[in-house]
């Protein structure tokens, strides 16, 4: 009973120790005896020091909505919130995007390191206004929304929070990425990996190849469900971002301190492009002409040729990529400079067969096929470093050896990061055993396209993105870590957000919190936080999976997956 009125408090004027997701370094009471630390109201003014009108403008167009009153500029009113650089807080926190966020009674001050440091602090300000901060509108005619008497500090434990969505195998309308680029936002990630090509769509408009967009955007019909399922969706499926669709993206992450970092994957992962261009194909081995834009999921067989060709036409793809997406898209981040050149699950079959292939092998001096994909892996390499950029690629670009500059994203397991960190190259950690969110998030019958291991809430909780055995130099070289939700099986927006939450708020506090070693964290408290949180996505629409499993809506009767059993074999 008393519980129960103790929860229902918290939810109106949630006690931040309890609410916050991701969870903040220190929160204090900066009143004694805690309580209404301020009132937000119709007359509550925005002082928007030096620097920080960008975080003002954000606060009146998300708080500003949701309260509905109008965050003046400050000219008089006592009644405001303070924002401010302090540059100082860096050192003094660890990081150049930490806050100080201060209630105290008379005032709300929040002083941001940087300008980015301000923005994670203006979103811990809206999650402690509570779940209706987080509407487009007021739902009711309140007057006054309360505001916590708290001091907080807080800074990220990782440099790199990071979420890829895959949106070449099923593509998202631009609306829903910005709406993602808002809910990371939320999360305090940012990091946002566009995987934009594969065997089954290339999704970004680039001028000079216009049959990528015209051919290579499309298929005719879809897999519905895994590969060994029978069904399929016997309907196009299809879209593509213009030039300008990414420009506006790039620019929206860019005023939430998001990088973008685009995936163009090569040389797997491309029979969309070789059925636009099939003289991008290895033409001495198969009829590339004959190739569509695969309906099927898996590991296509057909990869870019090792030719002159292929390069000169991807160094054209790269043009317009980096000028879509400039290295100083957001000015604190050194993660707007990255550009991703996939490398994964290159199959070699065709490379073998291939007489151009072979040709090129002995030419070059080469061991095998393995050291041909890494010799196209450095000549991008080369050429993104001529170009002021950084190449980062999956974690096979290791084998037959690792491009001077390269970052990894370890998805294997650690082992492929491990091996990166040790031979002194940045990595991002993203193991599929963990932080795949396209695999099923309970076991049962009702989990709808089950794929790949059980990974709940408190696994992905339990998450670490620093293996042990690293020295200190060592674990310094993991950039952070990264959800990734590939869209197989996720045909629409609502079925990622039913993949991706409430697991992305787990994998945010891994990212963003300092929290103690796996086996010691308190699952239950971030639990206890959650009922807050979900009441915060379900203003924001998530269609997030319940804890009690999903909506009749939700399933997907009869939709063959491919389950694992077990625990997932630790690499
Ligand atoms: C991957 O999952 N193939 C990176």
């Amino acid at each position: 009973m008393s519980d129960d009125t103790n929860d229902d408090k918290r939810f109106l004027f949630p006690d931040p120790d309890v609410a916050l997701v991701p969870a903040p370094s220190r929160v204090s009471a900066s009143l004694p005896g805690g309580g209404t630390g301020h009132v937000i109201d119709a007359d509550t003014e925005i002082d928007a020091a030096e620097g920080t009108e960008r975080v003002a403008q954000w606060l009146r167009a998300t708080v500003g909505a949701a309260t509905g009153f109008p965050l003046r500029p400050h000219r008089r009113n006592v009644n405001r919130v303070l924002l401010r650089i302090v540059p100082s807080l860096a050192g003094e926190l660890g990081s150049p995007e930490a806050y100080r966020l201060c209630a105290d009674g008379s005032l709300i001050a929040i002083d941001g390191a940087s300008e980015t440091g301000l923005f994670w602090g203006a979103q811990t300000f809206r999650q402690l206004l509570g779940p209706e901060a987080f509407r487009r509108a007021p739902v009711a005619r309140r007057q006054q929304w309360e505001f916590p008497a708290v001091t907080i500090h807080d800074a990220p434990r990782f440099r790199w929070r990071g979420l890829l969505l895959d949106v070449a195998r099923h593509f998202m309308p631009k609306e829903d990425v910005l709406r993602y680029l808002d809910l990371m936002a939320a999360h305090k990630l940012n990091v946002f990996h566009f995987h934009l090509t594969d065997d089954q769509g290339w999704r970004i408009e680039i001028k000079r190849y216009p049959k990528l967009t015209e051919t290579a955007s499309w298929r005719a019909r879809s897999k519905f469900g895994h590969r060994a399922s029978p069904r399929w969706e016997e309907k196009p499926h299809g879209g593509y971002y213009t030039q300008d669709d990414i420009r506006e993206i790039v620019a929206y992450a860019a005023e939430r301190h998001i990088a973008v970092v685009p995936e163009i994957d090569v040389p797997g992962h491309s029979q969309a492009a070789i059925a636009a261009y099939p003289e991008l194909g290895n033409t001495d081995v198969i009829d590339t002409t004959a190739l569509t834009v695969w309906d099927n999921w898996g590991i296509s067989a057909n990869v870019l040729a090792p030719t002159d060709t292929t390069l000169r036409f991807y160094e054209g793809v790269f043009e317009e990529v980096l000028e879509l997406f400039p290295a100083d898209a957001v000015q604190s981040s050194p993660f707007s400079s990255f550009v991703h050149v996939g490398g994964d699950e290159c199959r070699k079959e065709q490379w073998t067969e291939s007489v151009t292939a072979k040709t090129r092998i002995a030419d070059l001096g080469l061991t095998d096929e393995d050291a041909l994909q890494s010799w196209f892996i450095g000549h991008f390499d080369a050429w993104l470093s001529a170009r002021g950029r950084r190449l980062i690629g999956w974690d096979e670009i290791l084998e037959g050896g690792l491009a001077e500059g390269a970052a990894v994203s370890s998805w294997r397991g650690y082992g492929g990061g491990i091996a990166a960190a040790r031979a002194g190259h940045d990595v991002v950690m993203c193991p599929e055993q963990y932080v795949y969110l396209d695999h099923r998030q309970a076991p049962g019958e009702d989990e709808p396209v089950p794929i790949g291991f059980v990974r709940t809430l408190e696994d992905v909780y339990r998450f670490e993105p620093v293996p042990d055995g690293l020295t200190e130099a060592e674990a310094r070289q993991v950039l952070g870590t990264q959800a990734n939700v590939w869209t197989e099986v996720l045909e629409d927006t609502a079925r990622v957000d039913y993949q991706t939450f409430p697991r992305l708020a787990a994998f945010a506090e891994v990212a963003w919190s300092r929290l103690p070693a796996p086996a010691e964290r308190d699952f239950a408290g971030f639990e206890r936080r959650m009922a807050a949180h979900y009441g915060r996505l379900d203003a924001l629409g998530v269609a997030y999976r319940p804890p009690a499993g999903p909506r009749p809506w939700q399933r997907r009767p009869g939709v063959l997956g491919r389950p694992l059993e077990g625990p997932p074999p630790n690499k």
